[in-house]
C-alpha cells in the first residue's frame, strides 16, 4: 500500500528543528517527489510552549508533552532533534516500541546507546537514521553503511570538530595563543560558552566512536 502523507513528530524545536521545520515546508515539492506523497509536521515537542520561535508554526501544533508524539497512532517518524541523553534513549525506545521510524541528530545519544536503539529498531521493522549526528554536511554515515559497505576499510581519519579545527586553524595562520582564539570563536559563536566537551576532544570521540561502529562493525561501543 502507498502511503498517502508521511506524518512527522518533532521533539524540539531549537536551532536544529527549527531548520527541519522550515526545510520540509521549503522542500515540499522536491520531498513529495522523492517520498511519493507529502511529509507533515503533526506535532511539535518543546519544553516552554511560550517561547517565541524563528518559525511560524500553528499553536495547535506545539506541546510540551512528549506523550503526545510517542503514543499518538497517527505519526509515523519521530525526529528527535531536542538532545540529552538518558531520558532521550527511553524516550527514543518508546517510540520504536510503538512502531515509529526514528531519526535523530543526537550524537552522544548514539555514541552512548546507538547499538542498543539500533537492535531495537531492526526487531521492530523499524528505519533509524542518524546521519545528522557527525559531520551532516559532507555526510558520511550512509556512505559508510550503504556505498562502502563491501569494501574493508583500514583506517579513519578526519577533523570533526568544528570548534577546534577553528581554534588550531586560527593558531596555526595568525600564531595567536589558544586563549585568545578561544574567545574570539566564543564571540563568533563557533564555540559553547562552556567549551569543554569540544575542547577536551569528548565531542570528537563519540562522532569517532559513530563513525567507527559503522566502518569497523562494532556492535558495542
Ligand atoms: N546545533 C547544531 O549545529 C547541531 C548539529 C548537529 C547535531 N546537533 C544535535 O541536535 C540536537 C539539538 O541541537 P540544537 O542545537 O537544535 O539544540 P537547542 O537549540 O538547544 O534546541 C533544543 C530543543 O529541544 C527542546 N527540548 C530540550 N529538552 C526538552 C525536553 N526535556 N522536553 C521537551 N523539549 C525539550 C527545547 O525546547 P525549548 O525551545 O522550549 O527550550 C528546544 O526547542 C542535539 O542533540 C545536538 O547535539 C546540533
Amino acid at each position: 500500500m502507498t502511503a498517502k502523507e508521511v506524518r512527522v513528530g518533532l521533539l524540539g524545536l531549537g536551532t536544529v528543528g527549527t531548520g527541519v521545520v522550515s526545510i520540509i515546508r521549503r522542500h515540499q515539492d522536491e520531498l513529495r517527489h522523492q517520498v511519493g506523497c507529502p511529509v507533515t509536521v503533526k506535532k511539535v515537542v518543546v519544553r516552554d510552549k511560550a517561547k517565541p520561535r524563528p518559525v511560524e508554526i500553528e499553536e495547535s501544533l506545539v506541546t510540551d508533552q512528549i506523550e503526545d508524539v510517542l503514543f499518538d497512532q497517527d505519526i509515523d517518524i519521530v525526529i528527535e532533534v531536542m538532545g540529552g541523553v538518558e531520558t532521550t534513549r527511553d524516550h527514543l525506545l518508546t517510540a520504536l516500541r510503538n512502531g515509529k521510524h526514528v531519526v535523530t541528530a543526537n550524537k552522544d545519544l548514539m555514541a552512548l546507546y546507538g547499538a542498543e536503539l539500533l537492535q531495537v529498531a531492526s526487531e521492530q521493522n523499524c528505519d533509524l537514521f542518524y546521519e545528522a549526528s557527525v559531520a551532516g554536511g559532507i555526510p558520511i554515515l550512509r556512505s559508510l553503511s550503504d556505498g562502502l559497505s563491501a569494501d574493508r576499510i583500514t583506517k579513519m581519519m578526519g577533523i570533526v570538530n568544528g570548534t577546534t579545527n577553528y581554534i588550531l586553524t586560527k593558531m596555526t595562520q595568525n600564531g595567536s595563543s589558544y586563549e585568545e582564539v578561544l574567545k574570539v570563536a566564543q564571540e563568533l559563536g563557533f564555540a559553547e560558552s562552556d567549551p569543554t566537551a569540544d575542547v577536551e576532544g569528548l565531542d570528537a570521540a563519540r562522532k569517532m566512536a559513530i563513525l567507527l561502529r559503522l566502518a569497523f562493525r562494532w556492535m558495542l561501543v
